[in-house]
């Protein structure tokens, strides 16, 4: 089944990460991604348990879909994601990912996303190994691997991403997922083309683009990537 989310044309997706704006000028950096080669803007919800910080709740949230046209990609580090997800898909999201490992009953959580007719993704901490997607490959829209220790932005990339994104292309193809292949933590102009190579399709970039000097500059070239 094609995932109207990503618009087939081989292109990589760009998912500049809300984490690294300017928080006092929110509206300033969502419009830069409105006018920029962006797809989707990530937004990283921390709850101070599952991971050890506190990024943004609803409110924050409800304010970025005022302003934002591209599609808000929610990334849930957060306990007890069922608790949530129906407020964040009335804040605006389009895409919701929960945590493999903050979800014991994973396959209803995905179900509970589906239900709402929005995309549906798993994300995976660096340590878990991608054997345990097996069983869920065929359900899920997504696939956040985290390249970094979720819960903090400008990190160092984690080198053992390119082997995971391999066996995960191969576990999509073995099982005729239509799963989306998104690496998000510490994306550059060094990693980004490779990650595309060995099979990613969503690129999220937080620092790479928030802290230069022309963002839609960074944000284009990452998307010119093929
Ligand atoms: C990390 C977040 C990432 C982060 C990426 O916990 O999930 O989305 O914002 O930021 P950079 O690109 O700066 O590593
Ligand atoms: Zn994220």
């Amino acid at each position: 089944m094609p995932n109207e989310l990503y618009f087939c044309d081989m292109k990589p997706i760009i998912a500049p990460s809300i984490l690294a704006a300017d928080f006092a000028n929110l509206q300033h950096e969502i419009e830069m991604i409105n006018e920029s080669d962006a797809d989707w803007v990530h937004v990283d919800i921390m709850d101070g348990v599952f991971v050890p910080n506190i990024s943004m709740g609803l409110p924050v949230v409800e304010a970025i879909n005022r302003h934002a046209r591209k599609p808000l990609d929610v990334h849930l580090m957060i306990v007890n994601p069922e608790r949530y997800v129906e407020a964040f898909f009335k804040a605006g999201a389009k895409v919701i990912s929960v945590h493999i490992e903050a979800c014991p009953h994973l396959h209803r959580n995905i179900q509970q996303i589906k239900a709402l007719n929005i995309k549906a993704g798993v994300a995976v901490n660096p340590h878990t190994p991608i054997d345990l997607l097996k069983d869920i490959i065929a359900d899920v829209d997504l696939v956040c691997l985290m390249s970094v220790n979720p819960g903090f932005g400008g990190q160092k990339f984690i080198e053992n991403t390119y082997q995971k994104v391999k066996e995960l292309r191969q576990l999509i193809n073995q099982r005729q997922s239509s799963a989306l292949i998104e690496i998000d933590g510490g994306v550059n102009e060094k990693n980004a083309k490779p990650l595309l190579d060995a099979g990613a399709n969503v690129l999220v970039a937080g620092n790479f683009v928030f802290s230069a000097p022309q963002p839609k500059e960074v944000i284009g070239k990452l998307k010119a990537l093929a």
